[in-house]
């Protein structure tokens, strides 16, 4: 009977799915599992690779998702969609040991804990190499947040090397956020009772095949994973990204604004003087362009990391449908804010009921129109 499921999300990992498929057979000896392997239609055909294997080994498939990334999401995905009573997550990449699976099973298996994981900093581990020395300390930050978040002591709630039962993820599956990498936090500050944690120290060894996804995003990843837990039902966290990039675009507009005024009309232009109307216009309107075009990359690269827009024809269809949806959501903000103002709401409350409203529009049309697929 199947015991063990191993989920290993990908993107970019072609090289590594033989060597990795070969490590777990031998690493697993007697251990009835299976491998899963959840790609984000990796352009080196990652997937392909992987159903190349499947065709001779039964043990492995390929969950190929179109049109999304997220290595949350898929850790999630690929624990949900396995019969095996145990499911463990890893990199596909070999910087994770198999070594370690079996010591994790009967760990779990036995009952003794509810979860086992492995950790780069647990007395006896070692990381070989980190792609830049600042993400050591970025690391040891997290850890700290981690532990007061989920009340749980761990050396490395940020691994991406675990396992558990799977009833016990399924039971609060659809309330985990599956933003970001830490999957594992997430879990362990999800589930309600506290978790028994096994830790297994780790040695981090250093990539051979491939390069790593997450050097930088890894701490505004964590940052929006802690914000999604903990406020996202009240703001969901994508319009809260949303909302503050275009709070940053309101700055850029300003300081575009101040910055063109000066090589337009030089010391000659005076704020209030409206003979100067026309070169403040052509200012103002080509420091909207900016602010707009600020946005339009900065929610690709943010907002929607995970549908991001890539290539020079879809880079400039999105702006141009970006610019688009800015103006009506323009034409909302300053249209209802006429209408408050005029049945007698204060100027301020008029504007900012207008802001948000625009705001609003703004993203539901650029969720479905520029980012949607
Ligand atoms: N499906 C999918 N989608 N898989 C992804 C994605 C994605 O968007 N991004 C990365 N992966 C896969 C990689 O292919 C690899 O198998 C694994 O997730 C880890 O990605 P790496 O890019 O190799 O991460 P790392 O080695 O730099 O980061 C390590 O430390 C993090 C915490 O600091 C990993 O152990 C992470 O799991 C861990 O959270
Ligand atoms: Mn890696």
């Amino acid at each position: 009977m199947l015991q063990l499921a191993v989920i290993l999300p990908t993107y970019r990992e072609r090289a590594n799915i033989a060597p990795m498929v070969a490590r777990l057979d031998a690493a697993l000896q007697g251990v009835a599992w299976e491998a899963i392997f959840v790609d984000d239609n990796s352009p080196d055909g990652t997937a392909d690779e992987v159903r190349r294997i499947a065709l001779d080994d039964p043990r492995v498939r390929v969950i190929e998702r179109i049109g999304r990334r997220g290595l949350a999401s898929a850790a999630i995905e690929g624990m949900c969609a396995t019969a095996a009573p145990i499911v463990a997550v890893m990199d596909a990449d070999q910087q994770h040991d198999p070594e370690l699976l079996p010591k994790m099973l009967s760990a779990v298996e036995s009952g003794e804990y509810d979860l086992a994981y492995a950790s780069r900093f647990a007395e006896g581990a070692s990381t070989e190499e980190w792609g830049r020395p600042d993400r050591v300390k970025a690391s040891g930050l997290a850890n700290r947040i981690a532990n007061k978040v989920t009340g749980v002591e761990l050396s490395d709630p940020m691994s991406g090397y675990f396992m558990l039962r799977a009833e016990t993820l399924r039971a609060d599956a659809h309330r985990l956020s599956g933003v970001g990498f830490k999957i594992l936090l997430d879990i362990l500050a999800t589930v309600d009772r506290p978790l028994k944690v096994k830790e297994f120290p780790l040695n981090f060894v250093a990539r051979i095949e491939g390069e790593s996804k997450l050097d930088q995003t890894v701490v505004f990843e964590f940052l929006v994973g802690l914000y999604d837990k903990w406020l996202g039902r009240i703001i969901p966290t994508r319009f809260a990204l949303f909302g503050t990039v275009g709070a940053l675009g309101v700055a850029v507009q300003l300081g575009a604004l101040w910055v063109l005024l000066k090589l337009i009309a030089g010391e000659r232009f005076v704020y209030g003087n409206w003979s100067e109307s026309a070169t403040f216009n052509t200012a103002n309107t080509l420091a909207a362009i900016i602010a707009m075009t600020f946005n339009f990359v900065l929610n690709n690269e943010l907002t929607y990391s995970d549908k991001r827009l890539r290539g020079f024809g879809p880079l400039m269809r999105g702006w141009a449908q970006f610019g688009l949806t800015c103006s009506l959501g323009l034409l909302t903000n300053i249209g209802s804010a006429a209408v408050l103002k005029t049945i007698g709401f204060h100027a301020v409350i008029a504007v900012i009921v207008g802001i948000v409203l625009g705001s609003v529009w703004n993203f539901a049309l650029s969720s479905r129109f520029v980012w949607g697929k």
